[in-house]
């Protein structure tokens, strides 16, 4: 559905992705896995046409190559980034911020009834609908972010660290509803530092380092690889 060929991200004289290859089969749940700066942010921000310099391919399935396309014209294609960091707009209360997410659309009943389903997901945003994006706690927050990205109505949905800052117990709930989410039939690309719980979900899973992709497999073979098991899952 999604194939990223032969990618490279450049930031001034860093090269941060160095021929990274992904790819995104429809309706899977797709991992990367890797330490800091490995490339991960690049990647999917490249998808979302967030990067200036970047080379390679980017296919996305009835679009032809996508790279180099505005922001706003990838989010029409049907891909939605959930970006690392929240990035929530603080002085936008939460119905807001969630009414934003849905800026291409115009379709005003199937917005009022995504913005229901999203409250469903998370019952904390319905509660907080009217609070100041801003004056929410970090993981609140890390919700809206979600939350915003779903209002697109996207086939393909990228989340960059949706369980960072959460609690051990939200962590559980948010791989919950990422499974929930993809059972819907939407296609998942997933960055986690948790690294155990994005490899128990994934249906196929990449591991990059510096820049480039160094292993690639099933979520489960991964979870079961030596090296992975050693450099990613604490032995
Ligand atoms: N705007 C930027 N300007 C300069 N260098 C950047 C910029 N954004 C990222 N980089 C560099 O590119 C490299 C890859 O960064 P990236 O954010 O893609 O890594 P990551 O895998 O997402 O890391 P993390 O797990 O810490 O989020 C890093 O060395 C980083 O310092
Ligand atoms: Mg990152």
């Amino acid at each position: 559905m999604l194939s990223i060929a032969d990618l490279h991200v450049y930031y001034g004289g860093i090269h941060a992705v160095k021929g990274i290859s992904l790819d995104i089969a429809k309706g899977q749940i797709v991992t990367l896995v890797g330490a800091n700066g490995a490339g991960k942010s690049s990647t999917v921000r490249a998808v979302s046409g967030l990067v200036k310099s970047c080379t390679g391919s980017i296919t996305y399935e009835g679009h032809g190559n996508i790279l180099g396309k505005a922001p706003e014209e990838i989010v029409r294609t049907g891909i939605a980034l959930s970006p690392e960091g929240r990035r929530i707009l603080p002085h936008l209360t939460v119905e807001e911020n969630l009414q934003l997410g849905a800026y291409i659309r115009n379709d005003t009943q199937g917005i009022a009834k995504d913005k229901e389903w999203v409250y469903s997901l998370f019952p904390r945003l319905k509660e907080r609908a009217w609070q100041a994006g801003g004056t929410l706690s970090g993981g609140e927050q890390q919700m809206l972010a979600v939350g915003r990205a779903l209002m697109s109505n996207p086939d393909i949905v990228m989340l960059d660290e949706p369980s960072l800052g959460l609690a051990p117990k939200l962590v559980n709930e948010i791989f919950a509803i990422i499974k929930h989410i993809n059972s819907l039939g939407k296609t998942i690309l997933l960055i986690e530092q948790n690294a155990f719980a994005a490899l128990s979900i994934a249906h196929k899973a990449y591991i990059l380092e510096t820049g480039t992709v160094v292993l690639e497999g099933t979520g489960q073979e991964l979870l079961h690889n030596p090296e992975v098991k050693k450099a990613y899952l604490g032995g």
